[in-house]
């Protein structure tokens, strides 16, 4: 679990504080190791379920089927043509896999099922989780946890209830680029200095809507059971407001929940604008631009978040952090993952050089156990001497230290595996091993309520404040 450091406002703080206040904090800590609520299965074979098996049903159990002792037993979709090619696929890859229309007949009679992995739209995701906990199963759930703060919440008590996993899909968490970046950059080496803004951003050009493959067609009396008005809504539901947040929840939930999570805080307050500029057929909007401020033991953080979806110009997605000695460049295309050091940072290599390399860990002997990018080779996240005109454009003459411009670098820590694979492999090592989630519901909850804010704050085109108890479920 992701354990706010660097925060006055984070929840270990906040928990304390509030303890001391005599505040009412009604339900246990959290449990996020399956050892700790003794179900860990080490080393045995897995057996999962996933329920969705759309565009990112698809791509998790093509991630999961690269981890070793997971076996399919069942998978669950309403649409025939999804459900059919999934059940096709994982068969065809000597998964013997049962298919189902209605999860509740899956949950009832898949009795070796030990984990449910869960890809479908945002609004039945506190449906489907909660039902599958209640099955006595540990749960695996995409982001957006939940459309509604309410959804979401239920969704972490009754993981507390049933004393199961949930692991919400926020999978940068688990990228040992961003967890090298967070833990060694930021926080060990503190390579930024003070941290006072960050900016972040996902812009995307215009797409189509989805359309229907011919004779896939489902019947209005199927549609209207599952809770939806048609099968244009049914397709592409991310934009329409019964079943999703828009934008800014499709999208810009990875991202903010990075803010969130890099800084060890929570914001204080959200304003935002948007609107449905461009898209005719769609009721959420088509682009969203907030601001946070969030209170850290540093001092405050600003940041802005823009996510647009009628144009790709302006370098793609990325979340900016900016400090007063470096700035750190976060995207899950590490082609857009830069690192970059102010020219007034003293002795940045020395200081590096020392930070990490001297850590009591990284002695002789002492890398066993160690992750690979906490080995001492990779550790080095700059080259131990800075070189002359890194970043000026073109083989300058003089040192960067003596400019005034930034020298970039990149960050060699990289993923060789599928985005999502590391975020699944912590999923089933906390069932297996009794890992600490990266993601557990309780720390989805909080992402959840901060992003849903940036809708609240355009509808209500006013600035809107946070209580540090919106964030605890
Ligand atoms: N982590 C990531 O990077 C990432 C990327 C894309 C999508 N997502 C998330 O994954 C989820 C699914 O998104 P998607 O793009 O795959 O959508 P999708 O529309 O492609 O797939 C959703 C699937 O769920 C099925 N479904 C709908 N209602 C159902 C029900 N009641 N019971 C069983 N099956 C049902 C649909 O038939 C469909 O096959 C969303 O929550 C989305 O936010 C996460």
């Amino acid at each position: 679990m992701s354990d706010p450091i660097s925060s006055p406002l984070s929840r270990r703080d906040f928990l304390s504080t509030s303890a001391k206040l005599g505040a009412v904090i009604a339900s246990a800590p959290y449990i996020s190791r399956a050892a700790e609520v003794g179900a860990a299965r080490n080393g045995d074979t897995v057996n999962i379920a996933i329920i969705g098996c759309g565009v990112e049903g698809t791509i998790l159990y093509n991630a999961a089927k690269n981890i070793p002792d997971i076996r399919f037993v069942a998978v669950c979709d309403i649409w025939p043509y999804n459900l059919t090619s999934t059940e096709r696929r994982l068969k065809a890859f000597k998964q013997d896999v049962k298919p189902f229309e209605d999860y509740r007949e899956m949950l009832a009679t898949v009795k070796e099922l030990d984990a449910v992995v869960i890809a479908t739209p945002d609004f039945m995701h506190a449906e489907h989780t909660n039902a599958a906990l209640k099955a006595g199963k540990h749960v695996y759930c995409e982001k957006l946890m939940s459309n509604t703060v309410a959804g979401a919440r239920s969704m972490v008590q009754t993981a507390r209830e049933t004393k199961k996993l949930l692991q919400i899909g926020h999978q940068r968490r688990s990228n040992p680029r961003y967890l090298h970046a967070r833990d060694k950059i930021v926080r060990d080496a503190r390579m930024l200095g003070r941290i006072t803004n960050i900016s972040g951003q996902w812009h995307r050009a215009v797409t189509d809507d989805f359309g229907v493959p011919k004779n896939q067609q489902m019947s209005a009396e199927k549609l209207a059971k599952y809770g939806y008005a048609n099968m244009h809504e049914y397709r592409n539901w991310r934009w329409f407001k019964k079943y999703a947040g828009g934008v800014v929840s499709d999208l810009g939930a990875h991202q903010i929940d990075v803010y969130n999570w890099m800084l060890g805080a929570n914001p204080r307050m959200c304003i935002a604008s948007g609107g449905v500029d461009y898209y005719k057929t769609h009721e959420w909007y088509d682009n969203a631009i907030g601001i946070y401020e969030y209170p850290t033991k540093d001092g405050i953080v600003r940041a802005t978040y823009e996510v647009l979806t009628t144009t790709s110009a302006g370098g793609g997605y990325h979340e900016y952090f900016m400090g007063d000695e470096g700035a750190l460049k976060m995207s899950e295309n590490p082609k857009f993952t830069k690192l970059y050091r102010e020219a007034r940072a003293p002795e940045w290599d020395q200081f590096v050089t020392q930070k990490l390399i001297s850590r009591p860990d990284s002695g002789e002997g002492a890398t066993a156990g160690l992750k690979p990018w906490d080995k001492p080779r990779q550790r080095l996240a700059i080259p131990s001497k800075v070189p002359v005109g890194a970043s000026a454009g073109g083989p300058a003459k003089v040192d960067v230290r003596e400019t005034a411009q930034l020298s970039a670098w990149d960050i060699p820590v990289t993923l060789d595996k599928a985005i999502h694979q590391p975020h699944l492999e912590n999923f089933f090592d906390a069932m297996r091993k009794g890992a600490s989630l990266n993601c557990p519901g309780e720390d989805a909850f909080a992402t959840t309520v901060t992003v849903l804010k940036v809708n609240e704050a355009i509808a209500a085109q006013k600035m809107l404040t946070f209580a540090p108890t919106d964030f605890v479920a």
